[in-house]
């Protein structure tokens, strides 16, 4: 049976549905939305494996379905890539009662989106995520973009998707490394706010990396419950919501400084948690026993703790420049204990050079 967690926006709210194939796509999507035309975006690499089984999905309750295909890849998210969905979207005549669906991972959830809220100042679309990525966290909570040659996902808005449709089979044809991404995501869901979340996915190493369905049902579940909880909470990211970013500070600087081929945003995110949680020790007195705890798992699932390039100034400096600085104060999400984090503004760099260095291999 499918799983459903339910995002809570008032008249914004939609369902996240977790199923194991597409059967009830065209079903769900029509008792939220009653599209006249739907554009099915997605990229090179997914497409060939999913597109047509999506498509009719919809062409069987007898909606005109279309399908746009774009180059697989981070490049895509551009102004460029945009402007050519938009005049796909002119050349099929989609109007304001048609729908996108953005079949695909995290670049696909945020061009679409952001084709989605921008098309004719906004059509609906709906999110199908078929990395762990994209179902644990990008295709919820309506953070659409593309990127600027000035910064990654600076032109974007807010724009919520009316469903989420997970098909975990997805995942079979996920590469690895991709996979392992995605459970930064998740590990870091249970650090910023479930202990016995962390607790499950800290022990279910296996059976989570062999895609073992009723445990991968649970992780997707428990992680959208808990993403889902912090949007309902502060969907604008004026408050709570940042609380998301734990492990970000150090990981942007990191892609950022290796101009987003160094690291996947996964890998960067391993690393920067454990910065965070050294952090967490000098300025909130968390436990080096967590500390610890939090670096096994990471690694149990393939991902770095540690890494070794670029001085202490490099990496201020580029934090200094990033989107969570704020009045030229860096901002982290620390830990106090596993399941509690605060947002701090740190103007200790003494602090933030200690726990970088501890991070270095
Ligand atoms: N990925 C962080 C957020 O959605 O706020």
């Amino acid at each position: 049976m499918p799983q459903t967690v339910n995002v809570e926006l008032g008249e914004r709210s939609y369902n996240i549905i977790i199923d194991e194939n597409f059967c009830r796509l065209g079903e769900e999507v029509v008792k939220v939305i009653k599209p006249a035309k739907i554009t099915v975006i997605s990229d090179s690499n997914i497409a060939p494996l999913y597109m047509d089984e999506v498509k009719k999905q919809f062409e069987d309750l007898s909606i005109e379905t279309h399908s746009y295909i774009f180059k697989a890849g981070e490049e895509s998210k551009s102004l460029s890539q945009l402007e050519e969905i938009y005049n796909f979207l002119f050349s099929v005549k989609a109007d304001r009662k048609s729908a996108l669906v953005a079949l695909g991972g995290g670049v696909t959830g945020d061009l679409a989106g952001y084709a989605a809220a921008s098309y004719m100042r906004g059509i609906p679309f709906i999110q199908v995520p078929t990395s762990i990525l994209a179902m644990v966290d990008s295709s919820i909570g309506g953070k659409t973009a593309v990127n600027h040659p000035k910064g990654k996902n600076t032109i974007g808005a807010f724009h919520q998707p009316s469903l989420v449709y997970a098909n975990l089979s997805t995942l079979k044809t996920l590469p690895k490394e991709e996979f392992a991404c995605g459970m930064a995501e998740v590990i870091k869901h249970g650090i910023i706010k479930e202990p016995c979340y962390f607790s499950f996915v800290r022990q279910k190493t296996t059976e989570i990396k062999t895609l073992e369905y009723q445990t991968l049902s649970r992780v997707v579940e428990g992680s959208c419950k808990i993403k889902s909880a912090v949007v309902s909470e502060d969907e604008r990211e004026s408050g709570v919501r940042a609380i998301l970013n734990f492990g970000h500070t150090l990981a942007h600087a990191l892609e950022s400084l290796t101009n987003y081929k160094g690291y996947r945003h996964g890998e960067a995110v391993g690393v920067g948690m454990v910065a965070a949680c050294y952090l967490g020790e000098e300025l909130l007195s968390f436990d080096n026993e967590d500390t610890k705890k939090i670096i096994e798992t990471i690694q149990s699932y393939n991902l770095p703790a540690t890494f070794s390039k670029f001085s202490n100034e490099e990496i201020i400096e580029s934090m200094m420049g990033d989107k969570k600085t704020e009045y030229g104060t860096i901002r982290f999400v620390v830990p106090k204990k596993i399941g509690k984090v605060e947002i701090l503004a740190v103007d200790n760099l003494s602090a933030i050079k200690n726990a970088i260095d501890r991070c270095r291999a």
